[in-house]
């Protein structure tokens, strides 16, 4: 059953958040490690194809999933929250779904800005065409630089984003002991829904 009450997530919600968590946190170390790699090596070159690649798929399941989400809204916050936090969980979600669709574009436009002009071929599979580059940005080096910075500070918002937001589940969890970490777990019925 797909339940979706204005109490519960539905499975598919679930399913979205939790392979998007794992992928995102995995796509952050990946990304932060293969940096620091020798950048003409053979294997450093496979690697930054499967980082385009995941990203990829990273973004096409935050555009699925924003659908999914508009046609599915998100049951309540709990009634015991003060304003103040209810409008900070507001902003951290509404962060965290843009950064899911900033970090794949913005690395799309840094691939596509490189005088390298190096493909992308998803999984060795499919070429993606490169983006346009605005003119207005430069040089191929100095828009493929800013996309860069674009692409590493928001990384670092990202990665401070998830790390509250992590923070803020064990919080309800261990010290309001509200259902929020449950329901996002479980499809079950949480206390006091008929
Ligand atoms: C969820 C999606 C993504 C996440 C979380 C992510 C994360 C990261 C991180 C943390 C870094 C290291 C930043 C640094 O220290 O400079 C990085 C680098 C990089 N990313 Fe992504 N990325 C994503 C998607 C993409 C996509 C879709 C592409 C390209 C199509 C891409 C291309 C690159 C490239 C080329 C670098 C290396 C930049 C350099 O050489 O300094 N990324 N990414």
């Amino acid at each position: 059953m797909l339940r979706n009450t204005s109490s519960g997530y539905g499975r598919i919600a679930i399913a979205f958040h939790w392979t998007m968590a794992v992928l995102i946190v995995g796509m952050l170390a990946f990304g932060l490690y293969m940096t620091t790699l020798p950048p003409t090596a053979a294997e450093t070159f496979q690697l930054y194809q499967l980082h385009k690649s995941v990203g990829f798929v990273v973004l096409t399941l935050a555009v699925f999933r924003l659908g999914w989400r508009l046609v599915n809204p998100s049951p309540k916050l709990p009634e015991g929250m003060h304003p103040l936090e209810k409008l900070a969980a507001h902003l951290g979600h509404a962060g965290l779904y843009a950064l899911i669709f900033a970090m794949p574009i913005t690395g799309w436009f840094m691939a596509s800005a490189s005088p390298w002009g190096i493909p992308t071929v998803l999984f060795n599979v499919q070429p993606v065409p490169h983006l346009p580059v605005p003119d207005a940005l430069g040089t191929k080096e100095q828009a493929e630089a800013f996309f860069k910075i674009l692409h590493k500070y928001g990384a670092f918002l990202l990665i401070a984003l998830v790390v509250v937001h992590v923070a803020a589940a064990l919080k309800h969890h261990f010290i309001a002991r509200d259902d929020t970490l449950k329901r996002m777990v479980s499809t079950a019925p949480a206390k006091g829904d008929s």
